[in-house]
């Protein structure tokens, strides 16, 4: 329960931005977070987890909470599925893989994504044809002025492509302590995704099980987005954009190449990468700030580079989409 100040965030985001937070704590419990929003009411407050989804363009003036609330147990099941609780301190990752060790199925398609199990329900974290919507039961919420336990339930949380209730009308409102989970006892195997089905034959798979599909997707994941412990980043930098399909009939004319998959709605979701790749910027750099050679979406921080100089990239970037294909492209990272 200590308070630490003037402290360097460098540690704590996956960009390595060297912010400063005006006030720094951990908290292991509910109760240990309660105790810090009374404490600490009149400060701003960032509550945060693996730090993989954040770009500090400032130092932060308030208290930051590291969450550390652990604990992964089941808590029910049935003929069908198992009930899953994690603290929402736990690394997401190895949350997967206890998961696969157990024969819990429905995450293996998530492997390898950063940052912690509290934070994925804030963007509905997803990748390879899954979301987190599909294996989510019920999330517990503690309200920050309120000082009270929120249930809620797989329609309270309004999940949509990188979208939760959380991000919009309840935004800075809770903090996420559990999320409870709904995992197959009989996995439904998910492997039409990507390059999922080619990186199996190579791997030359016996029988398929929810370990192969995982490794088949880290090692996808692994040939081209930047592990953070080497090139700071944040995973992909945007969202991919939706647009009607009049809109993409327009564009495809004029860019043949252009690379969109036709969603239920009949609108399209374009290849934000794509749309970037094709403005030239894959492979840039001014500095320490740039956009990962391998994946245009995702900008990266070679060393030294401020949050802002990112942020100005990500600006240059959304002007230039903008100019050629009148698509205006929505950051997915959370900008502090
Ligand atoms: P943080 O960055 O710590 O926080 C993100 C936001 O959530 C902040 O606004 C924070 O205040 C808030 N928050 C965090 N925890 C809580 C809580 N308990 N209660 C309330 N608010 C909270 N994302 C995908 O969806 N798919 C991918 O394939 C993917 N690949 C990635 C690859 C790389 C290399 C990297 C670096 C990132 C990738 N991401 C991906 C983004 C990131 O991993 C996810 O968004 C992840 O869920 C962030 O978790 P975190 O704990 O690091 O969140
Ligand atoms: N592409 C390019 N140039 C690039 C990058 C991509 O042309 O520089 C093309 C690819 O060739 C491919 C298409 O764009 O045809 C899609 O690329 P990819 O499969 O790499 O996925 P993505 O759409 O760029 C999304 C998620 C990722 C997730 C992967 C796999 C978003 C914003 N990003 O990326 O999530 O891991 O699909 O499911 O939806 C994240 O959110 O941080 C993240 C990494």
């Amino acid at each position: 329960m200590q308070i630490q100040e003037n402290i360097s965030l460098q540690p704590y985001n996956s960009f390595g931005i060297g912010a400063k937070a005006r006030k720094f704590a951990s908290f292991k419990s509910t109760e240990e977070l309660s105790a810090f929003l009374t404490t600490e009411s009149k400060l701003p407050l960032l509550v945060l987890g693996g730090g993989s989804n954040i770009l500090f363009t400032k130092d932060f003036d308030g208290l930051v909470l590291k969450n550390e609330i652990k604990g992964i147990k089941k808590i029910d099941e049935d003929d069908e599925f198992v009930y899953v609780q994690s603290g929402s301190g736990e690394n997401w990752h190895q949350f997967v893989l206890l998961c696969i060790e157990n024969n819990w199925a429905g995450v293996e398609n998530l492997a390898l994504i950063p940052g912690c199990v509290g934070a994925s329900p804030m963007q509905n974290i997803g990748a390879y044809g899954v979301e987190l919507k599909d294996v989510f039961h019920e999330l517990k919420a503690f309200h920050r002025k309120e000082k009270t336990n929120y249930t809620f339930s797989l329609n309270d949380c309004d999940f949509g492509y990188r979208e939760s209730i959380f991000k919009r009308k309840y935004k800075d409102e809770f903090v996420i302590t559990s999320v409870t989970f709904r995992l197959r006892k009989q996995p439904i195997f998910n492997t039409s995704y990507g390059a999922i089905e080619q990186e199996l034959e190579r791997l030359t798979i016996s029988e398929l099980s929810i370990k192969a599909v995982a490794e088949a997707v880290i090692n996808i994941r692994s040939s081209k987005l930047p592990d953070p412990k080497e090139i700071g980043n944040a995973g992909s930098f945007f969202k991919n954009p939706e647009i009607n399909n009049e809109q993409f009939l327009i564009l495809q004319k004029e860019f043949p190449g252009i690379i969109g998959h036709t969603l239920p709605s009949g609108n399209i979701k374009l290849a934000a990468g794509w749309l970037i790749e094709q403005c030239g910027w894959k492979g840039y750099r001014k500095g320490d700030a740039g956009c990962h050679a391998k994946q245009a979406l995702v900008l990266v921080n070679y060393g030294n580079a401020k949050g802002d100089e990112i942020y100005n990239l990500s600006e240059a970037i959304f002007q230039s989409v903008k100019k050629k294909f009148g698509v205006m492209l929505e950051r997915e990272v959370n900008i502090v």
